[in-house]
């Protein structure tokens, strides 16, 4: 099979949907690998790289969407990719159509095969191609809080590890899944004094951090005393809960920081909305929030190798078999298509758009 790599045209976006290990192990199984010319700049990943692992190195987009037969990407398609689709080829990107009409119809109408990183899914319920973004995301929350305590951010002017003779910052994080414990593993690296909360409550970390159960008053004592709230909760399918009031905020000491990763999500607390990596921050009642929805993109070298580790197990399954047959011997893998040749093969986007459905093997 031939796959494809374009560069990512969406603003802010540096990452790359390969590296050239991805690349040697297509090649390695007799298929041939086109990238884009500069695909790998943002990433911090020369042309020469994936030439040497056998790629061939295309000026411009036109000429790799032309010969892929499975086109590899990180974010959704936008103008003038649309036009560049035939029927019948194979994209494998994070979609998200559930929460673009837009999107969706214009993917039905170039009748491509859509499979969206963000719906394979494990039988477990496991998402495992937003794990690694969710872990960069965990990690990045308490570099970009310490950063945000400090005083050129507006912050405190606080250490969050402390030194010899002065108090170490306290760090609160709301929610234990996957963006919470890398916070916590962080947070405690940094020297941080750490409290974690979710409605499961587990000790990670083996007694370096105090667990506590979420309930009202719990969140309430927890954020007042904190120097560093992480809001990382996420209820499945829903608007993330304001676990963070306004008053919550007023009972902090002023200069102290909010990292709201569930931004994406609607935010855990009142006062967050979303920002961006050229205006990170503003301050509310005092605390300085930080409530970028894209945080991996800060980092997109560290982004581009966690997300394609996770990703090439299913591209190369694709190539090898054929994106149906894959998704016939990979449930986990049949949960991602979303859309076949102009038919919504994904329940929740058919639903989300009010259109009808249509199962994979009906396609
Ligand atoms: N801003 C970004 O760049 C970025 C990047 C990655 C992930 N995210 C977002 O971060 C959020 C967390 O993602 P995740 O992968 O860690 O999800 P996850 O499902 O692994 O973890 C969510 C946790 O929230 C807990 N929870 C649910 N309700 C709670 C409550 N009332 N109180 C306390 N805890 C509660 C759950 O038990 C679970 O442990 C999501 O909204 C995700 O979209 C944002």
């Amino acid at each position: 099979m031939r796959v494809g790599i374009p560069t990512e045209i969406k603003a802010d976006e540096h990452r790359v949907a390969i590296t050239p290990s991805g690349v040697a192990a297509f090649v390695a199984r007799g298929h041939e690998v086109v990238i884009e010319a500069g695909a790998g700049i943002g990433s911090a990943i020369p042309d020469e790289s994936y030439r040497a692992a056998g790629a061939a190195v295309l000026d411009g987009p036109d000429a790799v969407w032309e010969r892929a037969d499975l086109v590899l990407k990180v974010k959704e398609p936008l103008d003038p990719e649309f036009e560049r689709m035939r029927s019948g080829q194979v994209l494998f990107t994070y979609l998200h159509l559930a929460a673009s009409r837009d999107l969706t119809t214009r993917l039905l109408e170039r009748r491509i095969v859509g499979i969206g990183y963000e719906t394979v899914q494990l039988t477990d319920g496991t998402l495992p191609l937003l794990v690694p973004m969710s872990e960069v995301a965990g990690r990045l929350s308490i570099q970009a809080g310490a950063t945000s305590l400090e005083m050129r951010s507006g912050g405190k002017g606080l250490l969050l590890p402390g030194v010899s003779g002065v108090r170490r910052g306290r760090v609160t994080i709301l929610g234990a899944g996957v963006v919470g414990l890398n916070a916590c593993v962080v947070g405690v690296g940094f020297g941080a004094d750490v409290t974690i909360i979710d409605i499961y409550v587990r000790d990670v970390v083996q007694g370096h951090v105090t667990t506590l159960m979420s309930n009202a008053a719990n969140i309430e004592g927890a954020v007042a005393s904190a120097d560093l709230v992480i809001c990382s909760v996420l209820i499945p399918g829903a608007r993330t809960p304001r676990l963070v009031t306004r008053a919550h905020l007023t009972q902090m000491e002023p200069g102290s920081a909010l990292v709201d990763v569930a931004v994406d999500q609607g935010g855990c607390a009142e006062t967050s909305r979303p920002t961006t990596h050229h205006d990170p921050r503003y301050v509310e009642e005092g605390v300085v929030h930080y409530c970028v929805s894209n945080m991996p993109g800060a980092v997109p070298h560290t982004s581009t190798y966690a997300l394609t580790n996770a990703t090439m197990a299913y591209a190369l399954e694709i190539a090898d078999r054929g994106w149906r047959v894959a998704a016939a011997q990979d449930p986990a893998l049949a949960k991602g298509v979303n859309v076949v040749d102009g038919q919504v093969t994904h329940q929740a986007v058919a639903a989300a758009h009010r259109l009808q459905g249509v199962a994979l093997t009906e396609t």
